[in-house]
C-alpha cells in the first residue's frame, strides 16, 4: 500500500521527514494497514490479534491494487503520494460502507462484484460437481495421513484450539480438528475454520469423502461456497497427490468425533483464480529421484511460501525475486509480533545452517538460544522423519540466494528491497 519510507534511494531526508508526516496524519487504523499490508490475513488464529479485521479487509481490497500503489511510481514527489492518500480513504470510505451493505443483505454477487473493485485478473469461477468417489479404508493411508495432517499439512493449527502455554503452540489435547472461530477484537466474527472431526452434527460426520477432498484441494467448502485462500491455504494444497489426499480423508474420518458446534462459515470476497479451480486430471505422486526433488513437494504442501514469500495481496502472485527470502509482517500476537525469515542460502539468510542445525531448529524452535515465535509451525513439522526433514533441506539449499534481512531483534522500519514494513527493515 502507501509505503512513505525513503523511496527516492535515500536521497532527501526532507521528503522522507515529509513522508513521516503524511503518515503520521493517517488514522490508526489505516495506519496500522500501511504497517501490516503485508497481511490481510492471519496465519493462524491468534488470539491477541488487536486490528478490526474488517478494516483491513476493505483496505487491502480496495487500497492496495498496485494502480493506486505509490509502490509502482516509487519517484512519485510527495504531493502525489498526499492526494493518493486523500483518494485512497475517499475510496476505502465507499468501499466499507458498500460492503457493509452487501453483507447485511447476504449478496451472493459479492466475490464477483469486490473481484471486479479490486481490479484484479478474477473471473467467473467454476465449480466442480461433487462425485460419490470414497477413497478405500487402508492402514497404511491411515498411517501416511496421520503423518500429514501432524507434520507437513498442520491441519490442526488452525482447526481447532491452540495451547500458548506449551512452546510452539500445539493444538489443546483432546479438541483437535474440533474447529475454530476467530473474532476481531470488536467483537465481529471473521472466520471459522471448520470443525473436521467426523461429529454427524457439528463436524463433517455427514460430509462424503469428495466434499472434503474438493474443499482441500480445489477450495471449495462441503457446502459449495468458494473458501478464502488468505485463511485456508489450499492454493498450496492444491500439489498435493490423489494418494496423499486420500490418505488425509481416510485419517480425518477416523479421529474422536468432538461435538462442538460453530458460527455458520462466512462467505469469502476475496477468491483467486487459477487456484480455485476444477482439478480433473489425477495428480500422481511427486518425483522423489533426489534427496532435493522430494523436498520440493514438501515444502509445496507444507506452505514455507505462504508466510516465507511476499506476494501481491491482490493476485497473490509471488513477488519476483524475493521468494523464500521473507518479510512478512505475521499479526501481533502475545509473544509479540514476528516477521517471516529469509531462509534463501544467503548471507542474510539461513546460508550457515547445515543439515544437523536445520533438524534441531525445526525439532526445537530454537536457533541456538534464539526461541523461534510460535506463529512459524514448527511444532507441527518437528513431527516429520529425518529423512523428510533432511529433503526440506536439500531443496532450500537449491532455491536462489536473495540478499534481504530480516530481524526479529530489529525494529520495524520500511525496507527498500521489498518494499514493506518489517522487523530489521531499515537494515536493507
Ligand atoms: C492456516 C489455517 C489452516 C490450515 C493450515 C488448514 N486449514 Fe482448512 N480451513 C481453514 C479455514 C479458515 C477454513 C474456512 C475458510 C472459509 O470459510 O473461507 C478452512 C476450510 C477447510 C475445509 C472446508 C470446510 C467446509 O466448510 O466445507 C476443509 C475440509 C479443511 N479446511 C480441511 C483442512 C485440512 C485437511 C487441512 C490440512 C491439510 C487444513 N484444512 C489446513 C484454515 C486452515
Ligand atoms: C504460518 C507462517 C509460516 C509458515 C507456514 C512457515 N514459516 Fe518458517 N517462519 C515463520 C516466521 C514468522 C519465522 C520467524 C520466527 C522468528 O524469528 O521468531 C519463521 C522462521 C523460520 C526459520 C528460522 C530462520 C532463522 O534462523 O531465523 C526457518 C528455518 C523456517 N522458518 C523454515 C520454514 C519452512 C521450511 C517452512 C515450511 C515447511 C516454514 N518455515 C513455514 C513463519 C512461517
Amino acid at each position: 500500500m502507501l509505503h512513505l519510507g525513503p523511496q527516492d534511494g535515500g536521497q532527501g531526508s526532507g521528503r522522507q521527514s515529509e513522508a513521516r508526516e503524511v503518515f503520521d496524519e493517517l488514522t490508526p487504523s489505516i495506519r496500522m494497514t500501511t504497517v501490516h499490508e503485508s497481511l490481510g490475513w492471519c496465519a493462524r488464529p491468534l488470539p491477541g490479534c488487536q486490528y478490526d479485521m474488517a478494516i483491513l479487509e476493505g483496505v487491502v481490497q480496495f487500497l492496495m491494487p498496485p494502480r493506486v500503489s505509490p509502490r509502482s511510481t516509487p519517484d512519485r514527489p510527495l504531493t502525489d503520494v498526499r492526494r493518493i492518500v486523500e483518494l485512497a480513504i475517499a475510496v476505502l470510505s465507499a468501499a466499507l460502507a458498500l460492503s457493509v451493505g452487501c453483507r447485511s443483505e447476504g449478496n451472493a454477487d459479492r466475490a464477483n462484484w469486490a473481484a471486479d473493485a479490486a481490479g484484479s485478473s478474477q473471473t467467473t469461477l467454476k465449480v466442480r460437481p461433487l462425485t460419490d468417489s470414497k477413497f478405500e479404508r487402508t492402514p497404511e493411508r491411515l498411517a501416511r495421513g496421520k503423518y500429514l495432517v501432524n507434520g507437513i499439512g498442520e491441519c490442526f493449527a488452525c482447526h481447532g484450539p491452540l495451547d500458548p502455554s506449551q512452546p510452539g503452540w500445539p493444538p489443546v489435547r483432546g479438541k483437535e480438528g474440533s474447529g475454530y472461530a476467530n473474532y476481531t477484537p470488536a467483537g465481529k466474527l471473521w472466520y471459522v475454520a471448520a470443525n473436521i472431526t467426523p461429529d454427524h452434527k457439528t463436524g463433517a460426520g455427514t460430509w462424503t469423502d469428495d466434499m472434503l477432498a474438493r474443499a482441500i484441494r480445489e477450495g471449495v467448502g462441503h457446502d459449495g461456497r468458494l473458501l478464502d485462500p488468505r485463511v485456508m491455504p489450499y492454493e498450496f494444497y492444491r500439489a498435493m497427490s490423489d494418494e496423499d489426499l486420500a490418505s488425509i480423508i481416510v485419517y480425518l474420518r477416523l479421529i474422536p468425533a468432538i461435538r462442538n458446534p460453530l458460527p455458520a462459515p462466512k462467505r469469502s470476497d476475496h477468491i483467486v483464480a487459477p487456484f480455485a479451480t476444477p482439478i480433473t486430471a489425477p495428480v500422481p505422486g511427486p518425483d522423489i529421484s533426489t534427496l532435493a526433488k522430494r523436498g520440493a513437494y514438501l515444502v509445496q504442501i507444507g506452505t514455507c511460501q505462504w508466510c516465507h514469500t511476499l506476494r501481491d495481496q491482490s493476485s497473490r502472485q509471488s513477488l519476483n525475486g524475493l521468494e523464500f527470502a521473507g518479510g512478512d509482517l505475521i499479526e501481533p500476537n502475545p509473544y509479540g509480533q514476528a516477521t517471516s525469515a529469509n531462509i534463501t542460502p544467503d548471507p542474510s539468510g539461513i546460508i550457515y545452517y547445515n543439515e544437523a542445525f536445520f533438524l534441531k531448529v525445526i525439532r526445537s524452535g530454537k536457533v541456538g538460544a534464539r526461541k523461534l515465535n510460535p506463529v512459524m509451525p514448527w511444532w507441527f513439522f518437528g513431527h516429520m522423519s529425518d529423512e523428510d526433514l533432511k529433503a526440506i533441506f536439500a531443496y532450500l539449499r537449491e532455491v536462489k540466494p536473495v540478499h534481504h534481512r530480516v530481524d526479529n531483534a530489529e525494529p520495524i522500519a520500511y525496507c527498500r528491497i521489498c518494499k514493506h514494513m518489517h522487523h530489521g527493515g531499515a537494515l536493507n
